[in-house]
C-alpha cells in the first residue's frame, strides 16, 4: 500500500495538465483503477485482514483524491496566470478603426438628427417604449372610441385575468414623450426624443418596429411659421443640400390643430431610390400647434403657452439620404448589409465638418 501511495503522489505531482492528471485519477481511484480493485478484494479477506486492510485502503483513496483536487487547482491558477501573461491589451494605445463593427445606419441618422436639432436649441428627452395606453392615446386627445386607435395598428400588452393596472402598449409613436417631458419639465419647452415605436404592419416601407423622433416647442408666443422655418432648416441640414423638394399637406392628427404632413420629392428607379427627383413623394413627417387638451394633459396651462410637435421617421430618412430600396433590409441583421451600410463608428456627426463626411 505504501508503494501504491508513493506511486500515485509522485504522478499526481508531476501532471503536466488536467487531462494528464484525468488520466491519473482513472488508473487509480476510478471504477476499475488499482485502488479500486483493492477495496473489491476485502470481501475475500478474512475478518481480522479486512480490519486492518479496509481503513487504511480508504486512508489511501482519501489522500489520493486530496492530491488530486490540490493539483487540479493548482494547475488551473498557473493556468489563469499563464493566459494573464500572455492575454493583454494595452488600452492606452490610439484606436485603429477596423472594418468589423459599425455603426447602423439608424444609429447614424439618429445622431445626425439630434446634431441639427441641439443646434437649434432642443434638448434630448426620453420615454419608455411599453407605455399605458393614458400616455399613448387619452393624454394625445385619442379617446377609447377614437378611429385613430384602429388605424394604429397598436400591440396590447397581454394582461392576467384581474390585473388592475392600466392597460400597457407598445408605444405606437413618440408621441406619448410629450407629455411626459411637460409634466417633468413644464414650460417654455424645446425637446425633442429618438426612438423605437411599433406597430403591426409590413412591407417595403413598413416594418412593426420603427423610429421616430419628437419634437415639442412650447412658449408664449410659438407659431405655425416656426414650425414650417424649423422643418425646412431641418430638412436642408440632413440631407446637405439647399434644394429638396418638400411639400406641406394639410392633414389630421387628434393632438395636433392644426397639422401638416410633410412628403419629399424621390424617385424609386430600378430598385434605387432617389431624393429630389421624380415623380414620387415619400412621407416623412407628420406635425402641427399642439391641441390645447394635450397642454392641459401636460399640466400646463394652454391658455398661456402654445406652440408645435413633429414626428419625423428616422427610418425612411435614412432610406432618402443612403438610397437604401427596403426598410426591411434595416432590421434583417445580414452582416453583408451592415458592412455596406454601416458607418465607422469614431466618426461623430456634427453640423461643421459635414453631418455625414
Ligand atoms: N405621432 C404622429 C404619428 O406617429 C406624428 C406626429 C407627431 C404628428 C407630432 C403631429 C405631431 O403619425
Amino acid at each position: 500500500m505504501d508503494d501504491l501511495k508513493a506511486k500515485y503522489l509522485e504522478q499526481i505531482a508531476g501532471a503536466g495538465d488536467e487531462s494528464a492528471l484525468e488520466a491519473i485519477r482513472v488508473a487509480a481511484v476510478g471504477k476499475k483503477g488499482e485502488v479500486s480493485l483493492k477495496m473489491r478484494e476485502l470481501g475475500k479477506m478474512t475478518p481480522e485482514e479486512r480490519q486492518v486492510a479496509g481503513p487504511a485502503l480508504n486512508a489511501l483513496k482519501d489522500e489520493i483524491n486530496s492530491a488530486l483536487a490540490a493539483k487540479k487547482a493548482g494547475l488551473a491558477d498557473a493556468a489563469l496566470d499563464a493566459r494573464l501573461r500572455d492575454e493583454w491589451l494595452d488600452v492606452t494605445l490610439p484606436v485603429r478603426p477596423t472594418r468589423e463593427g459599425s455603426l447602423h445606419p439608424i444609429s447614424q441618422v439618429q445622431e445626425e438628427i439630434t446634431a441639427i436639432f441641439a443646434e437649434l436649441g432642443f434638448s434630448v428627452a426620453e420615454g419608455p417604449r411599453i407605455d399605458t395606453d393614458w400616455y399613448n392615446f387619452d393624454a394625445l386627445n385619442i379617446p377609447g372610441h377614437h378611429p385613430a386607435r384602429a388605424e394604429m395598428d397598436t400591440f396590447y400588452m397581454h394582461r392576467a385575468e384581474g390585473d388592475e393596472r392600466p392597460p400597457h402598449v407598445l408605444r405606437t409613436h413618440t408621441s406619448p414623450v410629450q407629455i411626459r417631458s411637460m409634466e417633468k419639465m413644464g414650460a417654455p419647452i424645446r425637446i425633442i426624443c429618438p426612438g423605437g415605436v411599433y406597430r403591426a404592419d409590413y412591407d417595403q416601407t413598413h416594418t412593426p418596429m420603427f423610429h421616430q423622433v419628437e419634437g415639442l416647442a412650447l412658449d408664449k408666443n410659438i407659431s405655425m411659421a416656426n414650425l414650417k422655418w424649423v422643418l425646412e432648416e431641418f430638412v436642408k441640414s440632413f440631407f446637405e443640400v439647399d434644394d429638396v423638394e418638400l411639400r406641406f399637406r394639410a392633414s389630421h392628427f387628434p393632438f395636433t390643430e392644426p397639422s401638416a404632413e410633410v412628403d419629399i420629392r424621390c424617385s424609386w428607379q430600378d430598385g434605387t431610390l432617389k431624393i429630389g427627383e421624380g415623380d414620387d413623394w415619400m412621407e416623412i413627417l407628420g406635425s402641427g400647434m399642439v391641441h390645447p387638451k394635450v397642454i392641459a394633459a401636460g399640466g400646463i396651462d394652454p391658455d398661456v403657452y402654445q406652440g408645435f410637435a413633429f414626428g419625423i421617421g428616422i427610418d425612411r430618412l435614412a432610406m432618402l439620404k443612403y438610397g437604401i430600396p427596403d426598410l426591411r433590409a434595416f432590421f434583417d441583421s445580414d452582416l453583408r448589409w451592415l458592412r455596406h451600410y454601416g458607418f465607422r463608428s469614431l466618426d461623430m456627426p456634427a453640423l461643421h465638418g459635414g453631418l455625414s463626411r
